[in-house]
C-alpha cells in the first residue's frame, strides 16, 4: 500500500502523508485505541485528532505503544474552537501535548474560526490572538507546523495580513459535490495545503448513485472513489472508520480516475448541503 507513504510537502518543507486516519467521533478508550492501533499496523502514518474529540489520550497511547518511531508518524491535533485568546491557547496546547503523551505534534490547527455555539460569528481579533500563540508554539518546535480548520478565504486573509507565519494547512469539509472551490483555490494559490475532512460526507456519499456508477467502472467501492477523488484534487484525505475492513479498504486507493470521470465528479452537487 504505497499510497500510505505518499506525501505532500508543506510550506515548512516538512512532508505530510496524503492519507490520514481521521478520529472524529471515535470515543476515547478501547475504540479510539484499537482503531488507531489498527490503522498504524496497517501502514497509516498520519493520524488526525483534536482536543474536542476527547480521544487524545487513547490516540496518543496507541501511537506510543505502536513501536513505530515517533518521527515516522505525522500527528495533528487542534485548538478548541472556542479559545480565542493568546494565554488560553498556550494552555490548551500544553493540555493536548500532555494528554497525547508526546513531545511535539506535527501540525496544530485552530479548529474553527468561531466557537461551535456561534457558527458564523466574527472572531477576527480572537483568531489573530490565537494565531500569535500558535506562532509561539511553532517557534518553540513543539508544533512542527501550524494551520487552521474551517477557515474561508477572508478568514485566511486576515491571518496572512496580521500574522508572521503563513498557515501550512486549512482543514475543511471537502467531498465530491462539496469542494468549497473559492477557499480551496485561494489556499492552493497561497501554498496552504487543503486537508479534506469527511471525504465520505460522513457516510452519506455511500448511497450516491452517480458516484456508484464511477466506482463500478473502476471496480472500486464508492468510498475508494471518494477518497481517490480528494487526492486527485490535491488535498490530504482524512477518512474515518472504526471497522478494520474499512480502514484497510480506504487505504487501497492506488488507482487513477481519468480526466473525464474527474470532470463528471467535479460537476456533481450535493443536494443536502
Ligand atoms: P464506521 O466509522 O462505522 O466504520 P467520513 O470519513 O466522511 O467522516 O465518513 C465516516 C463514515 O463513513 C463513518 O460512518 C464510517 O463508518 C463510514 N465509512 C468509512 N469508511 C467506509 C467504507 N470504506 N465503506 C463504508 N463506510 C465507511
Amino acid at each position: 500500500m504505497g499510497i500510505l507513504t505518499d506525501t505532500y510537502t508543506l510550506n515548512t518543507g516538512a512532508t505530510i502523508p496524503k492519507i490520514g486516519f481521521g478520529t472524529w467521533q471515535i470515543p476515547n478508550g478501547e475504540e479510539a485505541y484499537n482503531a488507531t492501533a489498527f490503522a498504524l499496523q496497517s501502514g497509516y502514518r498520519h493520524i488526525d485528532t483534536a482536543r474536542v474529540y476527547g480521544n487524545e489520550e487513547s490516540v496518543g497511547k496507541a501511537i506510543r505503544d505502536s513501536g513505530i518511531a515517533r518521527a515516522e508518524i505525522f500527528l495533528t491535533t487542534k485548538l478548541p474552537a472556542e479559545v480565542k485568546n493568546y494565554e488560553e491557547a498556550l494552555e490548551k496546547f500544553e493540555t493536548s501535548i500532555k494528554t497525547l503523551g508526546v513531545d511535539y505534534v506535527d501540525l496544530y490547527l485552530i479548529h474553527a474560526p468561531w466557537p461551535w455555539s456561534d457558527r458564523g460569528g466574527d472572531y477576527t481579533e480572537g483568531n489573530i490572538q490565537a494565531w500569535k500563540a500558535l506562532e509561539e508554539i511553532y517557534k518553540s518546535g513543539r508544533a512542527k507546523a501550524i494551520g487552521v480548520s474551517n477557515f474561508n478565504s477572508t478568514q485566511l486573509q486576515s491571518i496572512l495580513d496580521n500574522g508572521t507565519v503563513v498557515p501550512a494547512a486549512d482543514q475543511i469539509r471537502f467531498f465530491i459535490g462539496f469542494t468549497q472551490d473559492e477557499t480551496t483555490q485561494f489556499s492552493q494559490d497561497q501554498g496552504i495545503l487543503i486537508e479534506a475532512y469527511s471525504p465520505l460526507a460522513t457516510g452519506r456519499i455511500l448511497n450516491n448513485p452517480d458516484v456508484k456508477k464511477i466506482a463500478d467502472k473502476y471496480d472500486k467501492t464508492v468510498a475508494q472513489v471518494s477518497i481517490r477523488y480528494t487526492l486527485q484534487r490535491g488535498t490530504v484525505s482524512l477518512p474515518k472508520s472504526t471497522h478494520e475492513e474499512y480502514i484497510l479498504q480506504n487505504a487501497d486507493v492506488d488507482f487513477e480516475i481519468d480526466a473525464e470521470d474527474m470532470a463528471f465528479l467535479d460537476g456533481l452537487t450535493d443536494t443536502e448541503e
